[in-house]
């Protein structure tokens, strides 16, 4: 069973083609337009995904040599996402769908980033809790098998990786900014910390808020000159990547003593944040899982993949057609 993956949901354009076994192809194009602008200008985003996605499935076709009348199912991502980013996967998915009578399934985005944890770690013990933790999503699941989450814990403003794009862009980063801060942190003398604050949920709660950061920051930087702002970046970028980090390692502990559950997979593209595994793997124990940094941030393998279980289970839905499909 070959499945052709598709993720058009926000600035990455990505094609892969998985069998039961691995992944047999892919190919990530990561949209640069945006960096001029400090965030994703979603028309932007729409056009270029116009523009690459058939250079790319032909590219990733044509590499491997595959037929496109080999493939058992088309899996798109279909939510959530910019609408006009969405809609040139889907309707590229729906030509193909057309053309040669493939099986199609709609794909929650997050959904996929949960179901990257299963292309390197197919064992890994279920239960498991997951932090889905991204430029768009930070949010704790309770995953008892394959299509069967419980959220047990969102975000109520900013995603995390909005949060280190957000201060990035105020240091003078461009974007997405998350790498580079954790590169510039690095730096940083480690016993040192400007205190910034994480608002938090509340005892027993496992929600997240991380626009108050984004204002600490901006008003801690407005007291300072340029001069000073130059020779503390990396004591600035590792203290706020501390708050955010405290706050997703405490937030996942609290999540394991609640539940009773240990083994724990981090997924999306702050799962690449190095110091975010230390603490996760220091604080969590043994059992917890990353996915290799190409498969934290999006990647059309995790929505092969989750279209591969949904057809083993008779759970494909056509894209967008379906009754909401938020998890
Ligand atoms: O999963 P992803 O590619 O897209 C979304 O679904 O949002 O995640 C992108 C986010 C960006 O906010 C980016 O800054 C962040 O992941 N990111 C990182 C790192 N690498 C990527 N954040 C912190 N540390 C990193 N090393
Ligand atoms: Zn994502």
């Amino acid at each position: 069973m070959k499945v052709l993956g598709i993720e058009t949901s926000c600035d990455e354009t990505s094609i892969a083609v998985l069998d039961e076994k691995c992944i047999v192809a892919a190919e990530t194009y990561s949209q640069d337009v945006h960096a001029a602008y400090g965030g994703v200008v979603p028309e932007m985003a729409s056009r270029a995904h116009l523009q690459k996605i058939d250079v790319l499935c032909r590219s990733v076709f044509d590499k491997n040599g595959i037929d496109p009348r080999q493939l058992s199912l088309i899996a798109v991502t279909d939510s959530p996402g910019l609408a006009g980013a969405l809609l040139v996967g889907i309707g590229f998915a729906l030509g193909l769908h057309c053309g040669y009578g493939t099986a199609i399934t709609g794909i929650n985005h997050v959904e996929g980033h949960i179901c990257s944890i299963f292309l390197e770690y197919p064992d890994i013990p279920l239960p498991f809790l997951a932090l889905a933790v991204s430029g768009g999503h930070t949010s704790i699941y309770r995953v008892d098998d394959f299509g069967i989450y419980t959220c047990l814990g969102r975000t109520v403003d900013d995603a995390a990786g909005e949060a280190f794009d957000k201060i990035g862009t105020m240091l003078g980063f461009t974007y997405p900014a998350g790498r580079a801060i954790e590169q510039e942190a690095q730096k940083a003398a480690s016993e040192q910390h400007i205190a910034f604050p994480v608002a938090r949920a509340g005892a027993g709660q496992l929600n997240f808020s991380f626009s108050g950061l984004k204002t600490a920051v901006k008003y801690f930087m407005q007291g300072k000159d340029s001069l000073w702002i130059d020779e503390h970046r990396a004591l600035i970028c590792a203290s706020f990547q501390k708050a955010i980090v405290d706050a997703l390692v405490e937030n996942m502990y609290a999540a394991t003593r609640q539940t009773a559950i240990t083994a724990v997979a981090v997924v999306g593209g702050v799962a690449c944040n190095g110091y975010l595994r230390q603490r996760m793997m220091a604080a969590c124990g043994p059992a917890v899982f990353f996915p290799s940094p190409s498969l934290c941030t999006d990647n059309a393998a995790m929505i092969a993949k989750a279209g591969l279980e949904r057809g083993k289970r008779n759970l494909l839905r056509f894209p967008h057609m379906a009754p909401s499909a938020e998890i």
